[in-house]
C-alpha cells in the first residue's frame, strides 16, 4: 500500500522550502532529514525534553510533536537561522560560549530557541523569568546556572547595543542639523 503523501510549504530560516514528502512526518524529521537542518536535536521524541525546539512564527514549539504537514503555510526558525547568514553567531550563541553555557551540547539548541524567544519579547528579563522560559528544556550538564548566566549576559549585551545605535543615531541627527544650519549662514 503507498504511504499517502501531502505538499507542504513553508519558510524556514527565511528561504521559502517547498516538498512532497509523507502526511505522517513529523516536522523534526522533516527538519533533519528532508532538509538536512541537523542543528534542531532529537531526544524523548514525545514533548519533555525541549532538545527538538523551534521557533513556529516566533513562538518555541516541540517539532516532534508536530507533522511537518501542520506547518503549513507558516515560518519556521531553527538554531541555524539564530546565526547571521555568513554563520557568524548572534550575540545570544556568543554568550553560550563566553559563559560555558553548554557542554555536550545536546539541549544547547533548544535552549537557544527558547532562550531567543524570550529576549524578543522581554529585553530585560529576571533571572525567574529567564530560569521559567528554560523550564521546558531539559539539561544534564550544566546545572544550569551557566546557562541563566548566558542569557543575562545576552540581555545585556542586547541593551547596550541598542543604547549604543540609538545614541549613535542621535549624535547623526546632531550633527546633521548643525550641518544644516551651518548651510544656511
Ligand atoms: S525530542 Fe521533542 S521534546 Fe524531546
Ligand atoms: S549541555 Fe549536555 S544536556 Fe545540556
Amino acid at each position: 500500500m503507498n504511504e499517502p503523501t501531502s505538499t507542504v510549504s513553508m519558510t524556514v530560516n527565511g528561504a521559502s522550502v517547498q516538498r512532497e514528502i509523507a502526511t505522517r512526518l513529523s516536522l523534526v524529521d522533516f527538519l533533519r532529514e528532508t532538509l538536512r537542518l541537523t542543528g534542531t536535536h532529537v531526544g524523548c521524541e514525545h514533548g519533555i525534553c525541549g532538545a527538538c525546539s523551534v521557533l513556529l512564527d516566533g513562538d518555541p514549539v516541540r517539532a516532534c510533536l508536530m507533522f511537518a504537514v501542520q506547518a503549513d503555510g507558516h515560518a519556521i526558525t531553527t538554531v541555524e537561522g539564530l546565526a547571521a547568514p555568513d554563520g557568524t553567531m548572534s550575540v545570544l550563541q556568543d554568550s553560550f560560549c563566553e559563559t560555558h553555557g553548554l557542554q555536550c551540547g545536546y539541549c544547547t539548541p533548544g535552549m537557544l530557541i527558547a532562550a531567543h524567544a524570550l529576549l524578543e519579547q522581554n529585553a530585560r528579563p529576571s533571572t525567574g523569568q529567564i530560569r521559567d522560559a528554560i523550564s521546558g528544556n531539559l539539561c544534564r550538564c550544566t546545572g544550569y546556572q551557566q546557562i541563566v548566566d548566558a542569557i543575562q549576559l545576552a540581555a545585556q549585551r542586547r541593551g547596550d547595543a541598542v543604547s549604543l545605535a540609538a545614541q549613535r543615531g542621535g549624535d547623526a541627527v546632531s550633527i546633521a542639523a548643525q550641518r544644516a544650519g551651518d548651510a544656511t549662514r
